[in-house]
């Protein structure tokens, strides 16, 4: 008989689960709701036995009460935060970005300024590496050379992911055919290959959407598909960082599921999904 192995997944009591969903929250603004347990448990579980612990809360207590565990934190916070991801999600948002808004704004600009693109939860590329595909597809060198784009995320895992430009079919399944062929190598059935130039037209970074962005300011700025993951207080603080470091004229792209309803902020509404700054 095989014997299928046994996954030890450590249970969360509700107090444990109460110390994980603050932590979790005062770092990364995510709000895991409580019918979450279960998904919490198997997502810690090997950094629980990483460490050698059997209870959360002796795991809560490392990170939180020494100075090791400061370390471990971030760990934490990569096992916690959703990453899913995928080339040309909502590629209508991304069409609309390199044939209307980029070309305007690129014919507004004085010859020795750059257009700036920040891609603020860019999980591991895929969101940022469409961008500059269709740019690269799009301009001549010349006009490449006045664009920048950086992107972050506050999981390092997933940028360590995103500066190989390895990935596996399920990310690509948004690109054409023409696409794939043009900017991909592929390296086994399983692997694809973001080609050099591509690669090399986006710069990442680690950042939390909570904290001051101190890498200037952007004509446009991405930040889909994250704030579901907020309750108002994170989006709001999220709002006022992103405010600040878009330039007077440029445009903040959000998720479908992430109206600023309910939230004061000095950027108007154009259509859904996208706000610019006056
Ligand atoms: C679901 S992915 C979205 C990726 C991409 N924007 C897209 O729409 O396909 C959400 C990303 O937000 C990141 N994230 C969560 N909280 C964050 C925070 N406080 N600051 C920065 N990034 C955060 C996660 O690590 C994850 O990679």
């Amino acid at each position: 008989m095989i014997e299928t192995p046994y996954i030890v997944t450590y249970p969360v009591s509700d107090a444990e689960f109460q110390l994980i969903q603050k932590l979790i929250y005062e770092t990364a603004g995510v709000y895991i709701k409580s019918h979450k347990k279960t998904m919490v448990a198997n997502r810690l579980r090997k950094r629980l036995e990483a460490h050698g612990f059997s209870r959360h809360k002796q795991y809560y207590d490392f990170i939180t009460k020494t100075p090791e565990g400061r370390q471990e934190l971030i760990e934490f916070i990569n096992c916690l935060t959703t990453n899913e991801t995928f080339f040309f999600r909502h590629g209508e948002q991304l069409d609309l970005l390199a044939e209307k808004i980029i070309p305007q704004l690129l014919s507004e600009l004085k010859p020795s300024e750059k257009l700036r693109i920040w891609s603020a939860a860019c999980s591991s590329g895929e969101e940022p590496y469409s961008i500059a595909i269709l740019l690269h597809h799009k301009f001549r060198p010349d006009v490449l050379k006045r664009i920048e784009i950086v992107a972050s995320d506050i999981n390092i895992q997933v940028l360590e992911k995103a500066k190989q430009g390895d990935y596996k079919p399920y990310a690509l399944q948004k690109v054409s055919p023409f696409f794939k062929g043009h900017y991909f190598e592929k390296k086994s059935e399983d692997k694809y290959h973001l080609i050099r130039p591509v690669k090399e037209m986006v710069q990442f970074f680690r950042h939390n959407l909570l904290e001051s962005n101190h890498h200037g300011k952007f004509d446009i700025i991405l930040c889909r598909n994250v704030m579901i993951y907020f309750d108002i207080e994170s989006k709001k603080k999220t709002l006022g960082q992103i405010d600040l470091c878009l330039k007077k004229g440029g445009y903040l792209m959000t998720g479908y599921a992430e109206s600023l309803f309910r939230i004061e902020t000095t950027l108007k509404y154009i259509q859904p999904t996208l706000y610019f700054k006056e």
